[in-house]
């Protein structure tokens, strides 16, 4: 009988992404911040996590990413990447850890890379461009972010789909370009109408990603509470959701609490066993 030949899955590198790029193959990215979604998704077969600062508010219950420290960070990395054997992790910098200085920016860059982070990626375009330079100059493998920039929220008045008119959307091709020259390996564009983001994608060859920017890309990222229905705060339109884990946790912990009020819970199969011999010993007689 002839043997199924099965393809050895391999981890995901930044030559595989180049690889899908060139096949127009579309790559799988998802956030991620904990161990057990990561060995999840892992297994799922996704192509790339990002340990998103985003944590901070789908994790940590902060209303925006701007407090969430370095320590905070590397701390939700860590657990994703136990979790992982195969995606490509991406480490997210956290507000103001690459803005202080170059050396700064590479030294806390370093970090994610040195816990095995696969690469790393920062908010900003032609503005970061000189640091970014910089980092990878020093042998970091860096990615841009450009569009709605989260940690710039507050100085970009609030979330806002960006790149909505023609002169807004020449400066974000300008800040892709600006991110190419400087040395990214991929940008991710975040919130633009697809218009905007075809006219990005055709000025750079590095590898794009979108991020509600539209179909026009070389893969697509979504914060993973979003599409499975596990963050109660808002959901942006670009999402498509696939389950909805609140509704199903709901469910459960109010079985739960009914299981347990009415001492349905726990069964005999649920509770450990104690010898006869030792129950003797006791003076508890179980009978025979
Ligand atoms: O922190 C994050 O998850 C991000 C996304 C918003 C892209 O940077």
């Amino acid at each position: 009988m002839a043997e199924e030949k099965k393809k050895k899955r391999r981890k995901v590198s930044l030559g595989k992404l180049r690889g899908m790029k060139r096949r127009g193959e579309p790559i799988t990215w998802l956030t991620c911040y904990d161990f057990p979604m990561a060995q999840i998704m892992d297994a799922a077969g996704i192509d790339m996590m990002l340990v998103g600062d985003s944590g901070a508010m789908t994790v940590l219950g902060h209303p925006t990413t701007l407090p969430q420290s370095l320590d905070a960070q590397l701390m939700l990395t860590k657990a994703v990447l136990r979790g992982t054997q195969y995606a490509f992790v991406v480490g997210d910098m956290p507000y103001m850890t690459y803005e202080m200085s170059h050396e700064k920016a590479i030294e806390n860059a370093g970090e994610f890379m040195r816990i095995g982070c696969d690469a790393i990626k920062l908010e900003g375009g032609a503005r970061v461009a000189d640091t970014i330079e910089a980092m990878v100059k020093a042998g970091l493998p860096v990615m841009g972010h450009i569009g709605l920039t989260p940690q710039s929220a507050p100085a970009l008045g609030g979330y806002r789909v960006q790149g909505k008119s023609a002169d807004a959307a020449k400066k974000l091709v300008e800040d892709a370009i600006a991110l190419q020259e400087a040395g990214v390996w991929g940008m991710l564009v975040e919130a633009v109408p697809p218009e905007t983001m075809e006219f990005i994608y055709d000025a750079v060859d590095v590898i794009c990603m979108s991020l509600g920017a539209g179909p026009t890309a070389d893969g697509q990222l979504v914060i993973v509470h979003d599409m499975i229905g596990y963050f109660a705060a808002f959901r942006p339109k670009f999402v498509r959701q696939y389950c909805d884990l609140t509704e199903i946790l709901d469910k459960a912990f109010k079985q739960y609490i009914e299981d347990v009020k009415s001492k349905d819970f726990p069964q005999p199969e649920h509770c450990y066993e104690m010898s006869k011999e030792e129950l003797d010993k006791l003076g508890i007689d179980v009978g025979d």
